[in-house]
This record gives structure tokens, sequence and C-alpha cells, in this order.
């Protein structure tokens, strides 16, 4: 199994929101992850298709978008043509889970599902064929540089298991927290995308700290 390391740019410094992001190409990340918050769904905004669209000239890796926000299906069209690759939204701000990610495939992108802590993983039991990224959020949306939830590693083993049942090999993704000392943890439990804010953007070398997240599950492996 591959591993995506995957920073966030809500731990970037904006005045130079296109050195930071080839620093991560330089540092070999696979993906950009773009949090998109409405101050609704959670308790913070953050930026949209103006970001996205940013992002996407300055680098050719492809855009993970969370939507952190409710009526999620309202900027799937315009994220689309802005570049993102990955469209990842919430179970618990999305009735239509079903027609919202053939929505997002239809468009192109890879259809993602975020569950909060809270959320239990079996609430994705009918649409586990559909899903193409199954995101465990490991901290509570809406900001960076929180602790990792401890029990999120049984819920990630839970995830996978659901997947294998689906026959489904679809990513899984984990959000907040992801550091040296949590990552491995992760990876075992059947996590292979990892999102890392702070630990990478607040490390001395970040562009070196996203190989050796890495190298934290590839030892493994
Ligand atoms: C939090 C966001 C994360 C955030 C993670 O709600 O979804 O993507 O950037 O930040 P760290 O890695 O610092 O926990
Ligand atoms: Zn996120």
């Amino acid at each position: 199994m591959s591993v995506r390391i995957v920073p966030s740019i809500l731990s970037a410094d904006f005045a130079r929101l296109g050195d930071d992001i080839a620093m991560c190409d330089a540092g070999g990340a696979d993906w950009i992850h773009v949090d998109v918050m409405d101050g609704c769904f959670v308790p913070n905004l953050t930026y949209g298709a103006k970001v996205i669209e940013t992002v996407r000239r300055v680098t050719t890796l492809p855009i993970d978008v969370h939507l952190m926000v409710v009526q999620p299906e309202k900027y799937f069209e315009t994220f689309a043509a802005a570049g993102a690759n990955v469209m990842t939204i919430h179970q618990e701000a999305a009735p239509h889970l079903h027609r919202q990610l053939h929505r997002i495939r239809e468009l192109g992108c890879r259809a993602g599902v975020a569950l909060n802590p809270s959320t239990p993983v079996e609430t994705l039991r009918d649409v586990a064929g559909d899903i193409e990224l199954l995101l465990v959020m490991t901290v509570n949306p809406g900001f960076g540089g929180q602790s990792f939830i401890p029990g999120s590693i049984e819920k990630i083993r839970r995830a996978k298991a659901l997947l294998t049942s689906a026959g489904n090999p679809a990513a899984i993704e984990v959000d907040g927290g992801v550091a040296r000392d949590t990552i491995t943890a992760c990876w075992r439990a059947g996590a292979d995308t990892f999102v890392a804010g702070n630990s990478v953007f607040s490390a001395s070398d970040p562009a070196a700290e996203i190989g050796v997240l890495r190298s934290l599950c590839m030892e493994q492996a």
C-alpha cells in the first residue's frame, strides 16, 4: 500500500503561500490539502475557490479539498473548475450522500466522505461502495494544531474493515494531529493518506519533515 503525505495549507504562511507550496513540492508531498470552512459547520472561517485557483497556478500536485461546510453541493462546480482533484464532504452535512458523491465523480474529482470524531463508521455502510476516499477526522474539525484523539486508531481499523467488506480499495485519510508520534499507529491501523499541517509547517525543516513522516510508515510496511 502506498503512502500519501498531504500538507495542509491551513498552517502555511499566507504572505508567502507560493513559496510554502513550492517547499511541499520539493519535499515530495503527494497532494496539497485545502480546508474550506464556513463558520457554520465548524466554528472557523477560511477560504474557497479563489485559494484553490491560486494553489492550482503554483503546483501540478493534486489538490485535496476538505469541505467543512453546510450544503457542500453549492460549491462542487466552482471548486472543480478552480482545480480541485479530490473533494471530501462531511457525512454530518450531507443528507443525500449517495447523490452528492456521484456528482463529485461526474465533475471528474475523487469523491471523499469525512467523519467527525463522534460519527460512527457504520453510518457509511450503505454507501461503502460509492466512496473513493474515507477521511477519518482525528481531531474535531475547525483548527490546526490540535491533539490527536487516541480512540481514532480503533476507528481507522473499523473504517478499513468496512471498505474491505465492500470490496472497495478506497483511500483512508487521517486528518488532525498527525505527526511523528501518531502516524505509525495510523498506518498500521490501515490509513494510507496523511494530512499534516502543524507537524510539517512548524518543523525546523518542513520539506524534510514530509520525508520523515513518510519513512515512519514505510519502515513498517
Ligand atoms: C482541521 C483541518 C485540518 C488541519 C490539520 O479541521 O481539517 O486539515 O489543517 O492540522 P494539524 O495537522 O495541525 O492538526
Ligand atoms: Zn482538513
